[in-house]
């Protein structure tokens, strides 16, 4: 069994053997419905156990359909009706009690140190659905649909990312390092990427440019992403954050500065960052990025479960 917790962790000959599964999952299924199971059925009988601390649209329903479609199932459950922490049971013994009852735990936590304790405990495997530092499926799934969109591999692509510096950013900080494509971050100067994240780049040998103007990251660029300034649970001043973002707004401008056929990303929820000009715009795959979660995070599944072809 393995784990899926941070990017930065995973060899990268396995993100591309997952990202290849996908590629050959996503064509075979093309005149399946929705909840149709994969010809090869390759999780019969096993049981994904999801636990969400914070809101989650996209990420609950493509593990949904991602575990329906390998021949699983799943439960969905809210820490507030668990026995957990605080008086109620400690975490090991839940840790102890979900490998008992499931085959695989998706966590997504507001506690980096939470998923570590599960990953000690659990005798099953864990996968990061979004934590504080990082957001690994989401990226995966990124890497997946630019290279499908762009078809070249991402190594040959110039990456952009526009504004804050958070979970996502710093999965994809690990893709850049993983797959080896140049990443132009543009980003006030007060919310550059943290230490550690540098740390970890520095000592990787990588080159990561960071500009605190958005046209200066956004020239040439192949992709642009981008996120919401305030992230679910983030305890900032909102007002001073979006003051501070004003001049790193997605619009019609900026993309000018890019690459003719750039296209556009964004995890959602999206917030003020982008226009809707951009978000609707021709550039914009959005749609297909969200669709994609599904199919990569089969092979995710699969990885974990040392099913990988
Ligand atoms: N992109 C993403 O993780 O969306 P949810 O918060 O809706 O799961
Ligand atoms: N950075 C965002 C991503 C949401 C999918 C957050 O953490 O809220």
């Amino acid at each position: 069994m393995k784990n899926f917790i941070n990017l930065k962790d995973v060899p990268t000959s396995d993100l591309r053997k997952i990202i290849e599964d996908a590629k050959k999952r996503k064509i075979k299924r093309k005149k399946f419905n929705t909840i149709d199971i994969d010809k090869d059925n390759p999780l019969k009988g096993k049981l994904l156990i999801q636990m969400f601390e914070k809101a989650s649209s996209r990420t609950r329903l493509s593990f949904y359909l991602a575990i329906k479609q390998l021949g699983a199932g799943t439960i969905t459950i809210k820490p507030k009706e668990m026995h957990l922490g605080k008086g109620g049971e400690s975490l090991s013994d839940t840790a102890k009690i979900l490998s008992t009852y499931g085959d695989a735990f998706m966590l997504r936590t507001d506690s980096d140190k939470k998923m570590e304790e599960f990953s000690k405990y659990l005798k099953i495997p864990i996968i990061n659905g979004l934590s504080p530092s990082s957001h690994p499926t989401q990226v995966l799934s990124d890497i997946f649909t630019v290279e499908e969109i762009k078809k070249k591999p991402i190594s040959k692509l110039n990456i952009c990312w526009i504004g804050d510096c958070n979970n996502v950013l710093n999965s994809l900080i690990a893709a850049s390092v993983k797959f080896s494509f140049k990443l132009n971050i543009g980003c006030p100067k007060n919310y550059e990427p943290k230490k550690f994240v540098m740390d970890w780049v520095k000592k990787n040998k990588k080159k990561i440019n960071i500009f605190n103007e958005a046209k200066k990251a956004a020239k040439d660029a192949d992709v642009i992403f981008s996120d919401k300034v305030i992230s679910l649970n983030d305890k900032v001043n909102k007002f001073k954050k979006m003051k501070d973002f004003k001049k790193f707004k997605i619009d019609t401008k900026l993309m000018s500065f890019a690459k003719k056929d750039v296209i556009f990303l964004h995890c959602l929820p999206r917030g003020s960052e982008v226009i809707d000009e951009v978000f609707f715009g021709k550039n914009s795959k959005v749609w297909l990025q969200a669709l994609n979660r599904v199919h990569i995070q089969k092979s995710i599944l699969l990885y974990c479960f040392d099913k990988l072809r």
